[in-house]
């Protein structure tokens, strides 16, 4: 792979953006046709949920500059709000001069839920599951045959009680499974049914719930980078003014739920379009990436901001990721084919530490943008271009229109509608 870095990359056309992307990324343009397309036929749709009339599309757009464990990676980012690819992509540049985003995670060990009730003692249960626990490993193991073939299967079994609830004490067995390149639902919700007569035979009770746990807290990835001071100061800001400025704005998320929530949903801008962009089910990341921010029993930012010993800004992000490169959309929607071909993952844990890494630049973006100018200067623009768009200007009209609006400071639709009828008219009156 090329450099993920190409410069004047905004100003191409959409057509041209597309060459230097499969040209740089090495690869030809039949494997990245589906983005042209949305990439789904109605038939595959039809195949994939229920009730299919049709397809919904986002744009898919090149997060630029990232360099992940010294490799140059193209990320593809669906999503519908202005400014994100944007942001990941200038952040990602910054981070270039201090090496680029350095990467690590966890096993693939997803974590299935067995809920145990009706058990006569709660405490002799829990033991005498732990005496049977090499055999329940054993058997759970042997489940899946595939995926114990690439390497997976199961790896621990634990047992907690629940003392009080609204129907009284109950056991919770986890069944901890290595999924390898799967985002691991299946292999962990089959397990859990086929294991769970077995757990009612030990513990004299009944298996209710069998089912996958979101909290996947024991498949973390994890991303860093280091941006030298000198490479943040721009305007009127010095490198020190903005470095301070997301310290402290990171100590707010830090400190307060109000503000975290929006702190992670920034990050989970950068983290979603990306799993989206590969077929991933985001619903399972962004369920695993709060429960894991509030941890602690008070939710938290999940991101950390502070400084090295020389005051270059340093920022770290860890949060369980599942996603997978086998199995599901991942393999069945071609456009999540050509997203995962292009950045050359070849393990579900290498797209799980770029996901991590986006996120981190993805939220260092709104820190900054936040801590100095204000997040609504960079937005105005391609806020703009879309309230001229449902206004009802097309060609041309849609620039001007946002152009104008961006310079009164006033980007409404009502204003949009104004200009619209202004222009339309004196364009009318020159043809006159
Ligand atoms: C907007 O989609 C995301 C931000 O609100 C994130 C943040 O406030 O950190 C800008």
């Amino acid at each position: 792979m090329a450099s993920s870095r190409i410069p004047g990359f905004y100003n191409l056309t959409l057509n041209d953006r597309l060459t230097q992307v499969v040209e740089a990324a090495g690869l030809s343009f039949s494997d990245v046709a589906a983005w042209q397309t949305g990439g789904l036929s109605l038939d595959a749709a039809d195949h994939m949920i229920e009730n299919v009339i049709g397809l919904h599309s986002l744009p898919l757009g090149i997060g630029l500059n990232f360099m992940v464990n010294g490799r140059e990676v193209l990320v593809p980012m669906a999503v519908e709000e202005p400014s994100v690819v944007a942001g990941a992509s200038f952040m990602a540049k910054l981070a270039r001069a201090g090496g680029g985003f350095y990467t690590s995670s966890t096993e693939p060990l997803m974590i299935g839920q067995m809920q145990v009730v009706q058990v006569a003692n709660l405490y002799e249960a829990r033991l005498k599951i732990y005496e049977q626990k090499a055999d329940l490993l054993a058997a759970a193991d042997e489940i899946d045959p595939v995926l114990k073939r690439f390497g997976g299967g199961a790896r621990d079994l634990e047992v907690r009680i629940v003392e009080d609830s609204p129907i009284g004490g109950f056991l919770v067995v986890h069944l901890v499974y290595d999924v390898r390149d799967a985002m691991g639902a299946n292999a962990v919700n089959t397990a859990c049914e086929l294991l769970a007569p077995q757990v009612e035979a030990i513990t004299g009770g009944k298996v209710h719930l069998r089912i996958l746990s979101n909290l996947a807290d024991r498949r973390i990835a994890r991303a860093r980078c280091t941006i030298p001071t000198s490479e943040l100061a721009f305007g009127d800001f010095s490198g020190e003014q903005v470095r301070d400025g997301i310290l402290a704005a990171w100590a707010f998320a830090a400190a307060d739920p109000y503000r975290a929530a929006t702190h992670n949903k920034g990050i989970m801008n950068g983290v979603d379009a990306v799993v989206i962009a590969t077929g991933n089910d985001w619903r399972a990341i962004e369920a695993g990436a709060h429960a894991y921010a509030a941890r602690s029993g008070r939710y938290t930012s999940l991101s950390t901001w502070g400084q090295d010993s020389a005051g270059n800004l340093v920022g770290t992000l860890e949060m369980p990721m599942a996603v997978g490169i086998v199995g599901g959309a991942t393999k069945v929607h071609p456009a999540a084919k050509a997203a995962i071909k292009l950045m050359g993952v070849k393990t579900a844990s290498e797209l799980a530490e770029i996901i991590v890494a986006v996120g981190l630049a993805q939220n260092m973006a709104a820190l900054r943008a936040l801590a100095t100018e204000g997040i609504q200067r960079g937005h105005m623009s391609l806020h703009a271009r879309q309230v001229a768009i449902a206004a009802g200007a097309s060609g041309d009209l849609i620039e001007k229109v946002a152009a104008q609006m961006v310079a009164e400071k006033t980007v409404r639709i009502d204003r949009a509608e104004a200009l619209l009828q202004e222009y339309t008219h004196a364009s009318d009156a020159a043809k006159a």
